[in-house]
């Protein structure tokens, strides 16, 4: 499986508005990656009700995992997987990652226990696609071994200066691959980036307006996205291949505003969902991954007046065309799948 990807039609994942030979399996509504603990008791104690609230939850045993922690962090994965059937929200974890003492465990362990309770692997830290061919090889051998009867999938964490600048290899390296999220606070320090922060913008990261015939005028200074280029970088590749593409972190906690903000600016540039590490940040998530009603009604009326998808119509005084056709199709496709 470790080769150049080919349309790998027995389990690739559907991503919205992906070329046709991807678009011929259901896909499972991915909103929020929700991050838990697994070495901690009190969050195992209530995971199935956690769980019950959010598309996928993913069970945590990379970063903001104590060392003295980490075998726990694989045992406590492992159990809850045993205790619980999850029924419809995926299962994914994030394992160490490839250059790290723990993750020929964190792999070995949990495909060999619960390899058939898990959905996806999310590998941190991915530079090229060498790292997602060791996983795909170790994953397909354990597969074999143990008799998972369905293929686990990895998920590439974009987070190395080298990883972006390999993007498109590595969402090519492997059928296996489900997709891709950006991690903004490595790839921030990757990137020497003068920020010390989980995601999210920055203050001075802006520019200011022209002053315009009247230079005494106060200015106005406006804020820009810190990752639109990584994010529309990553949906480029992601959507060539067939992949989903998702934001990370945001870890201003009580930024609640901000959080929506830039969730909804990944959402626009086409991810389909990002990860939420508290439980306020899954209402968020939920409400901006889901089509907006009026958007959705438009798009509908756009469908509805070019039938065969193509030539030109104006509603309310806008030009439609094919291209706004599909467009309104990607809208109306993922509401459709919110709905189901
Ligand atoms: C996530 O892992 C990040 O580094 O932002
Ligand atoms: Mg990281």
């Amino acid at each position: 499986m470790a080769s150049t990807r080919t349309p790998a039609k027995h389990f690739a994942p559907l991503a919205i508005g992906a070329p046709e030979p991807f678009r011929t399996l259901p896909v499972n509504l991915e909103r929020m990656i929700h991050f838990v603990p697994p070495h901690n008791d009190k969050i195992r104690a209530k995971i199935k009700d956690l769980a019950a609230q959010v598309d996928v939850v993913l069970g945590n045993l990379e970063d903001a995992v104590p060392l003295d922690q980490k075998e726990n962090a694989r045992k406590g994965f492992i159990q809850m997987l045993r205790d619980n059937d999850f029924g419809a929200t995926g299962v994914w974890t994030r394992i160490n990652c490839l250059n790290s003492p723990w993750v020929l465990d964190d792999v070995t362990e949990i495909v060999s226990n619960v390899g058939n309770k898990l959905d996806v692997v999310m590998l941190p830290k991915v530079e090229g696609p060498w790292d997602i061919h060791y996983l795909d090889q170790l994953l397909a051998q354990l597969e074999a071994k143990h008799g998972v009867k369905k293929p686990i999938l990895i998920h590439a964490i974009l987070e190395t200066a080298e990883g972006v600048n390999n993007v498109e290899a590595i969402a090519a390296a492997s059928p296996r691959m489900h997709g891709m999220s950006l991690g903004p606070a490595d790839l921030a320090a990757s990137r020497g980036m003068k920020t010390t922060r989980v995601g999210g913008g920055h203050p001075d990261y802006g520019v200011l307006a022209d002053p315009g015939k009247d230079a005494a005028a106060a200015r106005t200074f406006y804020q820009q996205d810190l990752w639109h280029y990584t994010i529309g970088k990553m949906v480029d590749a992601c959507q060539a291949y067939g992949l989903k593409a998702f934001y990370g972190p945001f870890g201003d906690f009580s930024d609640l505003a901000a959080c929506e903000a830039q969730f909804r600016n990944a959402f626009l540039q086409g991810c389909l969902g990002a990860w939420t590490l508290h439980p306020s940040q899954i209402d968020i998530a939920k409400r901006v991954f889901s089509p907006d009603p009026a958007e959705v009604k438009f798009a509908k009326r756009i469908l509805d007046a070019m039938p065969d998808g193509t030539g030109a119509v104006m509603l309310d005084g806008k030009m439609q065309d094919d291209a706004t056709w599909k467009q309104a199709k990607v809208i109306v496709d993922l509401a459709k799948i919110v709905a189901s």
